[in-house]
């Protein structure tokens, strides 16, 4: 995978942060995906006066592409405005394990100040709960 794909990644996913409502919690977070079809859908969180209706950033991203026809996604790209890069939260973690390439999404998250990390699905989620794990007969 050349460069240019987490390049236009990031990109995508800054400038959907600056879309982000966030009057809350003031933590503004973008994110974009690439789709094994190599399309990239992004995402913004969007939060609500009742506080647990609000949506992260990356399932927002996810949302849009499934409802597009991509249901396999290789690349996350999240961009926030913390001091530190951050990981994605355990609800979103959930989601990318239902549509993570065998889990082998490979995350970044960058800052405004330039700080970057790098993580893979399976890393963050070493013991998932997936679709075979609904067997009981
Ligand atoms: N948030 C995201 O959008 N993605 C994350 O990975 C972590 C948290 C949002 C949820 C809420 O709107 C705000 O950030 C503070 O938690």
């Amino acid at each position: 995978m050349t460069g240019d794909v987490w390049v236009e990644l990031e990109k995508a996913a800054r400038e959907v942060m600056e879309k982000a409502y966030a009057p809350y919690s003031d933590f503004r977070v973008g994110a974009a995906v690439r789709g094994d079809d190599g399309v990239v859908t992004v995402g913004c969180n969007v939060e609500n006066a009742s506080f647990p209706a609000g949506l992260c950033a990356e399932r927002a991203a996810v949302a849009s592409a499934v409802a597009r026809g991509t249901r396999c996604f290789t690349h996350l790209v999240i961009a926030t405005e913390a001091d530190a890069p951050t990981p994605p939260c355990g609800m979103c973690r959930q989601v990318f394990v239902e549509f993570g390439a065998s889990s082998e999404l490979e995350i970044l998250s960058v800052t405004r100040n330039g700080a970057r990390a790098r993580w893979r699905l399976n890393d963050l989620v070493p013991s998932p709960f997936t679709t075979a794990s609904l067997t009981h007969h």
